[in-house]
């Protein structure tokens, strides 16, 4: 199949409609949250018309048809990474997965491998979004292991210069992004995992810019466990995904306690189904899971490598342009060396939210702030900045839209 955005943007039905007094939608905030397809719209209200009913409880037809169709979205999640089908745990975001494996550490008793005292370390990195910063601070808080980090250079790559100190013998978790919301900065997870499994830590990707938008296979990066998030990957909001290597998941403890995740149950205690169902307590976000099931088939039947290099393509050639207008500066690298399709720049002293509103004026839709990576935005000494973020479903007419707005704006600010 060739690679046709026009095509593609034709299976959203919201490119159908127009913005801000029939302007052309440009949708450039892909970072944030990723339109869906009808395919996946289908699947989710699919769900609720004709097989409704809680998953692997009851004892009739809707109840089995609603099981296969959660199982099958597992079977997809597991293919679309490279994972056993029972390594697949739903949750309903990244923030969830993240929060759901450093709580499940702090519940690890003494003896259990995830357990985790004064003595111990935990590194992340300064380009951490919030959601995989603030866990580890706070599992650091409630255990007393200390955390540490890998700070970002001025163009907005991780520093490993320092690797074997950073990482060392009393780590034993090691959790960064793959790839920044921020500067698009792609990091070199090899060596990072070779390193922690050399001091016996574990390693928490991040996967939630780089699943949607890159052939992601957790077996080749060798890593530990893994985060993402439906809705950023043409999937509905309300789903996400927990992956983790199988005899991991066995010993780590669970988050959430109660309905289907039990082996046995007394008046005084409980054990555990294995995993997944030890990590997905109650009826689950099934009708979300079956969306997320489509929206993967989807991202497949495109080719993830496909949509990549398409990604590339425009991202280049929104770096170059936006390089040649005066006055802006991008935030992160500039050279497309293990780059993304997220581009934040500062304009002059125009602030991103007043820019962001002219924008939206023009129809272009982007994120402006801090994008919940406060830490990278001081260290990049930003308070703000105006973020354009890429995927399937644009197009080089966006792209030049952006530049022609930015302009439009420089022009209209300086009066
Ligand atoms: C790198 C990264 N990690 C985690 C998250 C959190 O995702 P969610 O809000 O869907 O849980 C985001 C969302 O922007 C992100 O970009």
């Amino acid at each position: 199949m060739t690679f046709d955005a026009l095509a593609i943007r034709k299976d959203f039905p919201i490119f159908q409609r127009t913005i801000r007094d029939g302007k052309r939608l440009v949708y450039l905030d892909s970072g944030a949250t990723s339109q869906k397809p009808q395919s996946v719209i289908d699947a989710e209200s699919d769900f609720y018309r004709i097989h409704n009913a809680a998953v692997h409880r009851g004892a009739h037809q809707l109840a089995e048809e609603a099981t296969d169709i959660y199982e099958g979205a597992r079977e997809t999640v597991a293919a679309f990474i490279g994972a056993k089908v029972d390594e697949v745990v739903f949750t309903k975001n990244a923030t969830e997965s993240l929060n759901l494996v450093a709580y499940a550490m702090g519940n690890a008793p003494v003896g259990n491998r995830f357990h985790l005292a004064s003595g111990d370390g935990i590194v992340v990195t300064e380009m951490e979004h919030h959601a995989n910063l603030i866990p580890w601070q706070q599992l650091a808080a409630r255990t007393g292991a200390s955390l540490s980090w890998f700070e970002v250079t001025p163009e907005g790559r991780l520093d490993l210069s320092k690797i074997d100190s950073v990482i060392n013998e009393r780590t034993k978790v090691v959790a960064l992004t793959h790839q920044s919301n921020v500067l698009g900065t792609i990091n070199p997870i090899a060596e990072i995992v070779k390193r922690a499994h050399e001091v016996g830590a574990v390693v928490v990707l991040d996967a939630c810019q780089s699943v949607p938008h890159m052939a992601v296979d957790v077996k080749s990066l060798d890593i530990d466990f893994l985060a993402f998030s439906g809705h950023k990957a043409v999937g509905p909001t309300g789903v996400g995904v927990f992956w983790g290597k199988s005899e991991l998941l066995s010993e780590l403890p669970p988050f959430l306690t109660g309905g289907s995740m039990i082996e046995t149950v007394t008046m005084t205690g409980a054990t555990w189904a294995p995993a997944p169902k030890k990590f997905e307590a109650g009826v689950p976000n099934m009708a979300q899971a079956a969306g997320l099931g489509a929206a993967l088939k989807y991202l497949s039947n495109v080719g993830m490598e496909q949509i990549h290099q398409h990604e590339i393509a425009l991202t280049s050639y929104l770096l170059d342009k936006l390089s040649q207008v005066d006055g802006l500066k991008i935030v992160g690298p500039t050279s497309m060396e293990s780059r993304g399709g997220s581009i934040s720049f500062t304009f002059g002293d125009i602030h991103p939210h007043d820019l962001g509103q002219f924008l939206d004026s023009q129809g272009i839709a982007v994120r402006t702030g801090h994008h919940c990576a406060w830490p990278l935005n001081r260290k990049m000494g930003v308070v703000a900045t105006t973020r354009a973020s890429l995927y399937l479903y644009n197009t080089l007419e966006d792209c030049d839209a952006l530049v022609a707005g930015v302009n439009d704006a420089h022009r209209y600010f300086a009066r």
